[in-house]
């Protein structure tokens, strides 16, 4: 392997800290690709840092800090998912970690930046029970940051946060553990307080209006890997399709979407997989999956597979022994036509609510028609939810509700949900029946983003009459 190791500037960063800030340039041409090679580069991430600063006020400064580590019971945490803001802006995926972005390059001491990330240092004994850190010089290398200190030194660093017209933050997250290390998460954010205490110029309100402004509009980049995400999540739903039959349980069914996403190369899912047949179709973000089916139900697939960031979220819903009913057709056919209706008007200039207007007025009037409900205003006891969210790094994404317009990426998702004891004809009753797409809003109309996997009653009965893989 042959590696060209250029130093471009040397010099030093703080009197305190004895880091180096380097420009480092690497060959890496030979080296096996053993991991993701798809990864967002980090002149993505410095990209979105320029955009951020294009929106900052003169003489502001954007903070931004990690996730914290979750527990999920004594010794054990949950996986560690980083902050979307924070990896959006950087790339980063470790914990305890500040970034501070300013919208005018600062001189300190003997260095001069328009960034700074603090992050953990590089350290054997950790990285062997945790996992590998970038360490400052990883962060400039394969992050691009201009310039990167260790987290221990945010107490001591001579930024004073009282000079800037405006400190951009997000409200402080008050339940962070305090691990005791210096430079944890809790050290970051006392710190902070400490440097920020009781000055007027903190504004917690425009910051989070920036960020959805800019992850509002995906990137080509980002549409790539949201294809990839979404595409693994129609194979699953296609996977499931097949594999559907009476006495297997919800968390059989589960268990062979969630295999085709990490089969295809997704790290998780993006948000826990609803798999809820008959009663449990009606409930709408059911999790629990422990039911055994039978093949009278109707059984709700919402899920998504997360793939370097990006969520896919996608319905499908399928009769278990393969053939919908009579008033299973009814209410899917009324859904698909409202879900239609929707995609139809994901129109660039449209307001952000529109393909909801179009889908509850279909709803509405069809639910009116068929006697379940007496008066237009009670499709809210069947139809609760909203139609439309933005979909990216989060699967319910930032975004400013206002006018569509190219390169927003949202679900178009009505539904009808009818539980047992409901104010209608029993024949109704345990019918839940929800069909959500991923439309990705274009110059030209929608595209919609999740057509691999089937809609129509004839082509899901189709495929479920096909052999599965998991016979
Ligand atoms: N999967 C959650 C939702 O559809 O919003
Ligand atoms: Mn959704
Ligand atoms: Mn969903």
């Amino acid at each position: 392997m042959r590696v060209i190791i250029l130093i471009i500037l040397v010099f030093p960063l703080l009197a305190l800290s004895q880091e180096i800030q380097i420009n480092l340039k690497i060959d890496t041409s030979t080296t096996p690709n053993q991991y993701d090679t798809d990864l967002l580069t980090p002149e993505f991430h410095k990209k979105n840092r320029e955009a951020l600063r294009q929106l900052m006020p003169n003489n502001s400064v954007a903070v931004f800090f990690s996730s914290p580590i979750k527990n999920r019971s004594n010794d054990v945490d949950y996986e560690y998912h980083q902050d979307p803001n924070f990896y959006y802006l950087t790339g980063l995926k470790e914990p305890h970690a500040v970034v501070l972005i300013f919208k005018e390059t600062q001189e300190f001491n003997d260095f001069k930046t328009n960034e700074i990330l603090f992050l953990q240092k590089k350290d054997q004994k950790n990285e062997l029970w945790t996992g590998k850190r970038l360490g400052v010089k990883g962060a400039i290398l394969d992050l691009g940051i201009n310039t990167a200190i260790e987290n221990d030194k945010f107490l001591n660093f001579n930024s004073d946060f009282k000079n800037f017209a405006e400190v951009l933050i997000y409200e402080l997250n008050e339940t962070v553990k305090n691990t005791s290390e210096k430079g944890d998460l809790y050290g970051l954010i006392q710190s902070f307080k400490l440097k920020t205490e009781k000055q007027p110029n903190v504004n917690k309100t425009n910051l989070p209006i920036y960020m959805a402004t800019l992850r509002q509009v995906k990137s080509n980049e980002e549409i790539a890997l949201m294809r990839k995400a979404i595409t693994m999540t129609c194979d699953a739903q296609i996977e499931l399709m097949k594999a559907l039959k009476p006495e297997m349980t919800e968390y059989q069914s589960e268990a062979i979407v969630e295999y085709v996403f990490k089969k295809n190369g997704a790290e998780y899912p993006g948000f826990p997989s609803i798999l809820g047949g008959g009663e449990n179709s009606c409930i709408i973000h059911y999790t629990s999956n422990r039911k055994k089916l039978s093949g009278k139900d109707l059984l709700v697939s919402d899920i998504g597979a997360e793939y370097h960031g990006y969520t896919a979220d996608v319905t499908r819903t399928l009769p278990v022994d393969g053939h919908f009913s009579e008033e299973e057709k009814i209410i899917y056919n009324l859904v698909l036509t409202a879900q239609q209706a929707g995609i139809d008007s994901s129109k660039t200039g449209n307001k952000f609510w529109e393909p909801h207007q179009a889908a509850t007025k279909i709803i509405t009037e069809g639910l009116l028609e068929l006697g379940i409900i007496e008066k237009s205003y009670h499709v809210q006891r069947y139809f609760m939810h909203g139609t439309s969210h933005y979909l990216g790094l989060d699967v319910h994404d930032a975004g400013l509700f206002g006018t569509l317009q190219p390169g927003n990426v949202i679900t178009v998702e009505p539904g009808i949900y009818i539980p047992e004891g409901s104010e209608c004809d029993p024949k109704w009753w345990n019918i839940g029946v929800r069909i959500e797409d991923d439309i990705l809003i274009t110059p030209f109309g929608p595209e919609n983003l999740s057509e691999k996997a089937p809609r129509t009653i004839e082509e899901i009965e189709a495929l479920m009459k096909e052999t599965s893989q998991f016979e």
